[in-house]
């Protein structure tokens, strides 16, 4: 399949993008990242006389510490993904207006996150700061993904991460961290439909290479965390405290958008569009089966737990 020159395929996607940009600009409400912060909780930090952090200042579970750390660690490497969707879409056209309104938008998330956990003491801020630090400085880098791998990827990466804040606000059992990581999950709900109308505009145009990448990202999707230390190990106890587990990653996530996108049932693939069609399909079984099989070993995990526990 030969490479669609990326200035077609912009010239080609300008309609669609100023329409849902449009779309998006009428449906996404202002709102106020301080106006969710406890600030009466914050008190000074040691360095200005005040009480050094310590463990059990939080009322946050070690899991939901983990869960909004992860999440607030993905945020803060926006300049990274600003680089690489900048790369992709341009800074002209109505592209180059949504690459902006999209940054600015994304900015205020590890704003808020960031001052929750500081005000309620919520996590180490020593430790924090130095991910951060070490976030930001690996970076995150897709390999200049061509256009349409681009889109296909932010399409799955938003409704993933709209799914863990949702989910992660949920697990806190704090009211206050639930309303504000829900507010964050509406915003990533809507860059997701902004990306996911413009996939379906690329199967439009190009169908078989757009099925291409598809099936590429969700064969190759990684979290945009994934370059966190100890990525690894939280991602196991975020999963295993079913905030976002591989079933969710099926279920939620990447099944949604195969059927709005209608990829499995399309007509008229040419023999290269065919094979990236039939990847994918052995793919979901696969990613299904594995799902099942991770819920099966966390429920006899729970029910050995549970028959030690004395009661
Ligand atoms: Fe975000
Ligand atoms: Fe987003």
């Amino acid at each position: 399949m030969p490479e669609l020159q990326s200035s077609w395929l912009l010239a080609e996607l300008e309609p669609t993008v100023t329409r849902n940009l449009d779309r998006h600009l009428a449906a996404a409400k202002d709102w106020m990242p301080h106006e969710y912060v406890p600030w009466s909780r914050g008190r000074d930090f040691a360095d200005l006389g005040g009480q050094a952090w310590s463990i059990e200042q939080s009322t946050l579970s070690p899991i939901a510490r983990t869960a909004l750390e992860v999440n607030l660690l993905t945020e803060d490497n926006l300049p990274s993904y600003h680089r690489e969707v900048e790369r992709a879409f341009g800074r002209d056209t109505a592209w180059g207006t949504w690459v902006n309104r999209w940054t600015a938008e994304e900015g205020r998330h590890a704003f808020c996150i960031r001052d929750y956990l500081l005000v309620t003491r919520g996590v180490d801020p020593d430790e924090l700061e130095r991910a951060r630090m070490q976030t930001m400085q690996t970076g995150f880098d897709s390999g200049d993904k061509p256009l349409l791998h681009v889109c296909a990827y932010v399409s799955f990466q938003e409704l993933a991460t709209r799914i863990s804040h949702r989910n992660t606000g949920r697990y806190t059992e704090d009211p206050i961290a639930e309303q504000l990581l829900a507010r964050v999950a509406m915003d990533e709900n809507l860059h997701m439909i902004f990306y996911r109308n413009l996939v379906s505009a690329a199967l439009d145009l190009a169908p078989n290479e757009t099925t291409r990448a598809i099936a590429d990202e969700v064969v190759g999707f990684e979290m945009p965390g994934s370059i966190i230390p100890g990525f690894a190990r939280k991602a196991v106890q975020i999963a295993k405290a079913g905030i976002y587990d591989l079933r969710i990653h099926h279920d939620e996530v990447v099944m949604p958008l195969i059927r709005q996108w209608g990829v499995l049932e399309l007509e008229g693939l040419d023999a290269e569009g065919e094979r990236a069609r039939s990847e994918l399909a052995d793919f979901l079984d696969t990613l299904d089966a594995q799902a099942t099989r991770f819920v099966e070993q966390r429920e006899e995990a729970a029910a050995k737990k549970a028959a030690r526990t004395p009661t």
